[in-house]
């Protein structure tokens, strides 16, 4: 959820964290910090409220740091203020901490160890540190000894930087649950949230795993267990490009990635079959797919509502039995399960901890897991038998879009693979709808301007809107819906058309936006009756729709592609509509209030 970086070495410190921060800013962005040490026991500790560029008017960057922490902060415990943001620092202001992450036992230990001691903050990190300074003055342990005992009794998910300014020379860091990785430079070395912070300073990563401590000084850097144990670990080069992570001429990296998504399709394409078009997976991975009495899909929020589109493209085409399961649900309450399943779990980042831990789960009871990612080397790739990338590239937007297309591609692409191999016969050829799938996106990014008149004339003023569908449509509704909401703060709902007569039709007035998807045609007149209904109720009915539809207040024809791969051409219209709402309400699209891109708590 919060990002951190930490740098140890020859360069120019402040520069290293400061763009590091920018670029994990879409990890939360209630307040930042920073933290710098330059030798003879000398800190020099800034802390804003809100975005980085406040920050950035404050650090001074002449300063001649030797080491330095950093961390930007989605608020899990205190309101967004100076006092709760990182670094903490103990009593002494000798250690100084940054923590993605939550303490669970935070509480416990505050009345257990620190009854006495006054603290500025109401945050669970404040402990840790204070934790540190108390075992170090009370049982006369070295920094790094105090900071073992310090993780011995803490509970829940961190990754944790600190400094000790009394010895520059060392950085340490610690893992459990949440994402950390070192980055392995020339003179230096660095710890981060993410690669793509510190990309542009090295491109060579070590993946830390759970419940490590990492001693880092400027030549070397030190793995051990919690147990002590001396850990050796590979190290591997990170796939991104800088340039990737530029906006470039757009307002918006939501735009950007909208705009990207014909390009990620026809990769798939490429990255999935070979000359002659043939599916290419592993085969263990098909036979383990193929083998599987019943697929569990496990995600949450925009990969959930992909998982939807997904279970319909494996039970209509390699007819398999699918299920879709919030991750936060299932994680603690496993349904009855078949004899043989496999569990698919869709995740943009890779890092989500709902969905890390209900692969947890799934590895205790040692059944077959596949994860769809665009993050290669994330936790929950690393975890699962199986991996299959997204190739989408970063997505920096919080508003999830191209990931959403690239899951429901991948799908549709290892659903007719698996066909293949039972030799069930398709009913359409699956790279020529994929390939009209793609041009048709561009046909509705070139229409941009009509969509964005057409949102300047129903959605600006509303406080709520409705999407409707049925069956494939209602699933895109569910992200239409998410995609409005999350970036407009509009309060709009998804419905299975049929199901609004029963009940939320009440809440229907004069001009109430209600926008109905109609893609299914063997649904579609149903679809129409239920726009009628809610048009008799004063409802501003708009039909996005792949044919005409007569008496409705206003519609968007979408060119015709196959039913079954409709909402990937369905959803390019809905995310545009959202996105052209925010920017029409001067909201700041990428990073909108109270969220986060990847979300590292449960
Ligand atoms: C979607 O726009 C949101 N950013 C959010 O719902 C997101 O989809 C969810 O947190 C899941 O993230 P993941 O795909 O990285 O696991």
């Amino acid at each position: 959820m919060c990002g951190i970086v930490g740098f140890i070495g020859h360069g120019n410190v402040q520069d290293v964290l400061m763009n590091g921060l920018e670029k994990l800013e879409y990890r939360g962005y209630d307040s930042a910090g920073i933290y710098l040490a330059e030798g003879g026991q000398t800190g020099h500790l800034f802390k804003e409220v809100g975005r980085i560029a406040n920050l950035k008017e404050t650090v001074d960057f002449d300063l001649p740091a030797v080491v330095g922490i950093g961390h930007t902060r989605w608020a899990t415990h205190g309101m967004a203020t100076k006092a709760n943001a990182h670094p903490h620092q103990s009593m002494n202001q000798r250690y100084s901490l940054v923590h993605n992450g939550v303490i669970e036992n935070y509480q416990a230990l505050k009345t257990e160890y620190l009854k006495n001691i006054q603290l500025n903050s109401e945050t669970d990190t404040e402990i840790v540190v204070a934790l540190i300074e108390w075992f170090a003055n009370n049982e006369s342990l070295s920094t790094k000894d105090a900071f073992k005992r310090t993780l011995e009794v803490i509970e829940g998910s961190y990754a944790l930087g600190l400094i000790d300014k009394e010895s520059p020379e060392v950085l340490y860091a610690a893992k459990n649950k949440s994402p950390l990785l070192i980055g392995l430079g020339q003179d230096f070395n660095v710890i981060v949230s993410d690669a793509m912070a510190t990309i542009d300073v090295t491109n060579e990563y070590l993946e830390i795993k759970d419940k490590e401590l990492i001693t880092l000084t400027k030549d070397a850097v030190t793995i051990e267990k919690f147990t002590g144990e001396v850990v050796q670990r590979e190290s591997y080069i990170a796939e991104l490009d800088a340039s990737d992570l530029e906006k470039g001429t757009y307002p918006f990296y939501m735009l950007k990635e909208i705009d990207e998504q014909p390009t990620v399709l026809r990769r798939l394409i490429q990255s999935y079959q070979d000359e002659q078009g043939q599916a290419v997976f592993e085969a263990d991975l098909l036979k383990a797919v193929s083998a599987a009495d019943r697929i569990y899909i496990i995600a949450c929020g925009t990969s959930y509502n992909a998982g939807w589109i997904g279970r319909s493209l494996l039970e209509k085409i390699a007819h398999i039995p699918t299920e879709v399961h919030l991750a936060s649900e299932f994680a603690y309450e496993l349904p009855l399960l078949s004899q043989q399943p496999l569990f698919i779990f869709l995740t943009q980042s890779g890092e989500t901890a709902d969905s890390r831990q209900a692969l947890v789960k799934v590895n205790e009871l040692g059944l077959p897991s596949l994860t769809i990612t665009n993050v290669k080397g994330s936790t929950l790739s690393r975890e699962a038998s199986y991996t299959l990338l997204l190739h989408a590239g970063p997505e920096i937007a919080v508003a999830s879009t191209k990931a959403y297309t690239a899951q429901i591609t991948v799908m549709a692409l290892l659903a007719d693979a698996i066909r293949a191999s039972k030799g069930i016969e398709a009913s359409f050829n699956m790279e020529r709808e994929l390939s009209l799938v793609a041009s048709v996106m561009e046909s509705i990014l070139a229409e941009k301007a009509a969509i964005q008149t057409w949102v300047e004339d129903s959605l600006m003023e509303t406080r709520n809107a409705f999407y409707i569908g049925r069956t494939l449509d209602y699933y895109v509704s569910m992200e239409a819906a998410l995609k409005l909401k999350e970036i407009s703060y509009i309060q709009t709902e998804s419905f299975a058309a049929g199901e609004l007569k029963h009940g939320t039709i009440a809440l229907i007035e004069e001009g109430t936006p209600v926008i109905a998807l109609i893609t299914e045609e063997i649904v579609g007149a149903h679809t129409r009756g239920n726009v009628e209904e809610v048009r008799a109720r004063g409802a501003n009915a708009i039909v996005i729709s792949m044919q005409e539809v007569a008496r409705v207040d206003d519609q968007f024809v979408i060119p015709t592609v196959t039913t079954a791969l409709a909402p990937l051409v369905m959803v390019v219209v809905t995310q545009l509509l959202a996105y052209y709402t925010a920017l029409g309400r001067g909201l700041d699209v990428d990073k909108p209030r109270n969220l986060a891109k990847s979300v590292t708590v449960e």
